[in-house]
């Protein structure tokens, strides 16, 4: 034996690493937990990557939920996933500490997110963990979401769809001259256009002029691989990190996908700069300070301390979140209206009778269009665009009976809460009156935009852009969904439609 191993010493190691793994992920596997058994070493590596790679998570949640209950393990490696469909945890979950004495919280962000984001936004918001790195940036930015910016928000929202009415309108003029009545579109790509003019406008104060280059492929098309970087994103998490470059997720596969975002990204903060070192610039008070000139103001001297890097990662991050989100809830929502013609009658019942013919939408009036809030809500409550939160145990917890160790993520099942009838009435249909008389859902049952301390931070701004745009677009037009069509579903860190929605437009 001892010869064998003096002959064979790589191979006497390879085999010792192995023996350790498995005798690990023994040790590990005693657990309470309803599940998928785990193989040796790689846990359910081989049931979940697949899904994983077609992006159908979302797929692989509702499976595991009706086969084994509202709480069930996964295991990647030695890592353990705690997926949890239960209201009354997910409020428990969320509410964790996420800045103070960290030594008490139960449940926190940890550091997983930023490590599945390496090489994209690892200062952005939404993935630096509990702390007080997170702190500094929350509480730096939280002003650039204020009253100031939400009226702006309005105004921005009216105008960008303008742009976009402008478009269809140009295009139908064409179409009707060669004898067609209605063009095709595909509903994802124009409302990727739109929120991302309109994040660009609010956030930035710069004109991404998204809607204008729509037709431009070229110079267009790299500005969507956020898709990409989502799908990265999802598949890092079952892969481990010393493997990322063989599955194509290492960073130099990161860096290609997002070169022309970055290049466009350090116009966005040079170009702010410039603006900001000219004579003539404006003076803002300090609230109407959009969240770029929040960062670089820092960086010269206000005293937060953003370095440059924290500077690009939080303009990426909010590049990310503030668009592609908003984009797939607005497409939802029309995926559903042309399927509900009684839904979007109310909805121009109601325009008509708030705004009439020719009234535009503005901050003060946008909260008596109680119908069109209620047919997003409804939206957001039946396709969650973000269909989970990942937290981590920040101690030794039980959750509904089972023990939950230190260091397990704990993920918090938003798409499957909103569709249990423990909770909902006929859940998987859509129905918009649900929400009449201001129906306030029970603690933990409603979702979209997350809960506690780390709820999202653009979700008044996703609200309101979203009502503009179905306003501005349903009393204009007639959308029917274009039958022959692929309308599969994926999901990374958003959920949508995998090859976009397409509808035939025409002028009412
Ligand atoms: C319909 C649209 C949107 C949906 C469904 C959505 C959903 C969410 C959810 C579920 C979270 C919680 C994440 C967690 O707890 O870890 C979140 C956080 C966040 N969202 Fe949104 N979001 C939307 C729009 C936006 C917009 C428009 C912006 C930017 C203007 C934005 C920026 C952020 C940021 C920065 C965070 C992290 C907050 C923090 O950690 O403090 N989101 N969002």
């Amino acid at each position: 034996m001892l010869e064998l191993i003096a002959s064979h010493p790589i191979l006497t190691a390879v085999l010792a690493i192995v023996i350790g793994l498995v005798l690990l992920s023994q040790r590990t596997t005693k657990s309470t937990l309803p599940g998928p058994k785990p193989w040796p070493i790689i846990g359910s590596l081989p049931l979940v990557y697949p899904y994983m790679r077609h992006e159908q998570g979302w797929r692989m949640g509702e499976i595991l939920n009706a086969t084994y209950g509202n709480i069930f393990e996964i295991r990647i490696f030695s890592r353990r996933e705690v997926v949890v469909c239960d209201a009354d945890q997910a409020k428990r979950i969320l509410a964790g500490t996420a800045a103070g004495d960290l030594s008490k919280a139960e449940f926190c962000r940890g550091s997983l997110l930023q490590r599945m984001h390496k090489d994209f936004a690892h200062y952005g918001l939404f993935v630096i963990p509990s702390g007080p790195d997170w702190k500094k940036h929350r509480k730096f930015l939280q002003p650039a979401f204020g009253p100031h910016h939400l009226r702006l928000s309005t105004e921005v929202a009216v105008e960008v769809t303008r742009s976009l009415t402008d478009l269809w309108d140009g295009l139908l003029k064409n179409a009707l001259a060669n004898g067609k009545k209605s063009i095709t579109v595909n509903i994802h790509e124009a409302f990727s256009n739109l929120t991302l003019d309109v994040i660009g406008k609010v956030a930035f104060s710069y004109n991404f002029k998204s809607i204008e280059l729509m037709n431009d492929a070229v110079a267009h098309k790299d500005m969507f691989l956020i898709n990409e970087v989502f799908a990265t994103v999802i598949k890092r998490f079952a892969v481990p990190p010393f493997l990322w470059s063989y599955f194509g997720l290492g960073e130099k596969d990161a860096q290609k996908s997002i070169k022309y975002i970055n290049t466009i990204l350090r116009d966005v903060i040079e170009k702010k700069r410039a603006r900001m070192a000219s004579p003539d610039a404006e003076e803002k008070s300090k609230w109407n300070l959009d969240l770029l000139d929040r960062l670089l103001d820092a960086s010269k001297g206000g005293g937060e301390d953003f370095t440059d890097q924290e500077i690009m990662d939080e303009v990426f991050a909010f590049f990310l979140a503030g668009h592609e989100t908003t984009a797939n809830a607005l497409t939802n929502v029309f995926w559903e209206l042309s399927r509900h013609p009684d839904i979007m009658a109310n909805i121009e019942q109601e325009i008509n009778d708030v705004l009439g013919p020719d009234g535009e939408p503005n901050h003060e009036n946008l909260a008596s269009l109680k119908y069109v809030e209620q047919v997003v809500k409804e939206t957001l409550r039946l396709h969650p665009v973000v269909s989970g939160i990942p937290r981590e145990a920040n101690k030794n917890v039980e959750i509904m009976g089972h023990h939950v160790p230190a260091g397990a993520t704990v993920f918090v099942a938003i798409r499957q809460i909103h569709r249990d009838t423990r909770y909902w009435d006929r859940p998987l249909e859509f129905d918009p009156s649900r929400w009449d008389n201001g129906f306030n859902p029970r603690a933990g049952t409603y979702l979209p935009f997350g809960d506690g301390p780390m709820n999202c931070i653009g979700q008044k701004i996703a609200m309101i852009e979203s009502k503009v745009a179905v306003i501005q677009l349903v009393r204009k037009y007639k959308f029917t969904l274009v039958q022959e069509q692929s309308f599969r579903i994926r999901s990374s860190i958003t959920t949508g439609f995998k090859d976009g929605l397409f509808l035939e437009v025409s002028h009412k």
